[in-house]
């Protein structure tokens, strides 16, 4: 799939043996909450995941009119197609919008400012003190990890050698219990471990360091978060993650180490238990599964008490996590970066309003369309954060001694 840099192999040896020797802090929650409750019953649970739009569709509206724009990259990136089935081509140019709100609309950020200096406006003063960020696929696209819906460069889109179904098949429950094979060869050539951190991952990082990370939730199962040194406790891996792993026995379920499974992957063997020879799966929620425990237990108290929340490089198309967005309070400020829009409200309440389109009550979405690490850095800036920012990243890549510092 092209997707594995040879540039780093000295660095994905380190990060491996980190990772796997734990140097890298575990997540106890994690750990020991990731046993699937609802995954033997063959059908999808309450709360398994599945593909729906958080807002229940609209997301082709894409093109929607603002007053003002502020585009802070000159690239001639063609931007004709960028609604979300159909982008293609280079990133976009980074832009902020400053949105024309219908007439008598209150909003949280002051007209004369763009969106996203308000936000950092917010954080300063010590406003946003309590943020949530919830992120998806496209935090570590700059890594090199390929996102899972982009059109041409997504995982869906480059499985016809694995002879699939449909796509989604090899993160399905019910076809890995049939046929496990595809997923242990992708599992081997996506194995954590090979990629470096983002600097959107670092910007997360010093998030926490300054005090003001609530959580970080993610989808993603590359354990960037991880390796970026973000607190394991103010992790949540949504989907779970490549840490532990059980036999999916409906009777068994032992759990297996990361180290055990991995020989096996990287043996081109297929994991079974030594107890009852089914399958032994890494923690990772397929279709079809629950997700793990340690994410129902927090997101009540964590989204009650969120004052800010980040939405970075995901589709939006994945339940339950999609709708979290919505379990903020209605006048908590809300920031997507991605490089298309997604997530936008159908009716009031059901997602992202950038326009003001449902307004009910004050208009608090901010849009940054364009990579997620460009965005990072352009908050930094405005946040002051510049410095800290780059030394936080430089001081991983020498510590992991890294070749190029700053690509
Ligand atoms: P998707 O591939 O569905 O969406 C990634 C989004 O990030 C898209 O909207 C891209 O346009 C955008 N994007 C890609 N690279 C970017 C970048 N550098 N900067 C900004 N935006 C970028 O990935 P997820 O939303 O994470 O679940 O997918 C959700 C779940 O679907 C995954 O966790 C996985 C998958 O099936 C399971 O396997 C259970
Ligand atoms: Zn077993």
């Amino acid at each position: 799939m092209g997707f594995n840099s040879n540039a780093v192999d000295e660095l994905t040896k380190k990060l491996e043996d980190a990772l796997i020797l734990g140097k890298f802090q575990e997540s106890k929650s994690v750990g020991g909450g990731c046993t699937h409750p609802h995954s033997d019953t063959g059908n999808a649970a309450d709360n398994s995941v599945a593909v729906v739009p958080a807002s229940g569709g609209d997301h082709e509206s894409a093109q929607e009119e603002f007053s003002d724009v502020e585009s802070f990259s000159s690239s001639s990136g063609e931007d004709s197609d960028d609604d979300i089935t159909m982008y293609r081509g280079p990133p976009p140019p980074l832009t902020v919008y400053r949105p024309f709100l219908p007439e008598g609309t209150k909003s949280l950020f002051p007209s004369e400012v763009l969106s996203l200096d308000a936000i950092a406006d917010m954080i300063k003063s010590g406003t946003a003190r309590n943020i949530i960020v919830m992120a998806g696929a496209g935090i570590s696209t700059d890594a090199g990890i390929p996102d899972f819906r982009s059109p041409e460069t997504g995982l869906y889109d480059n499985l016809q050698s694995y002879k699939l179904p449909y796509p989604e098949a090899i993160f399905s429950i019910d076809y890995f219990r049939k046929q496990p094979k595809p997923f242990y060869v992708l599992a081997k050539e996506l194995y954590p471990g090979q990629f470096v951190p983002t600097k959107s991952h670092f910007f997360v990082k010093l998030l926490e360091k300054k005090g003001l990370l609530r959580r970080h939730y993610t989808q993603n199962i590359d354990c960037l978060e991880r390796v970026a040194g973000i607190d394991p406790g103010l992790i949540v891996e949504a989907h779970g993650s490549f840490h532990t792993a059980h036999c999916i026995g409906r009777k068994c379920l032992k759990e297996y180490s990361q180290a055990w499974v991995k020989e096996k992957i990287f043996q081109d063997e297929i994991p079974r238990c030594s107890v009852c020879n089914s399958l032994v799966k890494p923690d990772i929620t397929f279709f079809g599964e629950g997700l793990p425990p340690r994410f129902f237990e927090l997101l009540e108290n964590d989204f009650g008490s969120c004052d800010l929340l980040v939405v970075m490089g995901t589709s939006l198309l994945v339940q339950p996590f999609a709708s979290l967005i919505n379990d903020v309070a209605d006048s908590v400020p809300r920031l997507l970066i991605n490089r298309v829009r997604v997530g936008e409200a159908s009716a009031p309440g059901t997602g992202f309003d950038f326009d003001g389109k449902h307004v009910g009550h004050t208009h608090r979405d901010a849009l940054v369309l364009g990579d997620c690490d460009a965005a990072c850095v352009l908050l930094a800036e405005r946040l002051g954060w510049t410095d800290e920012l780059a030394e936080l990243r430089n001081a991983f890549l020498e510590e992991t001694n890294s070749l190029g510092q700053d690509q």
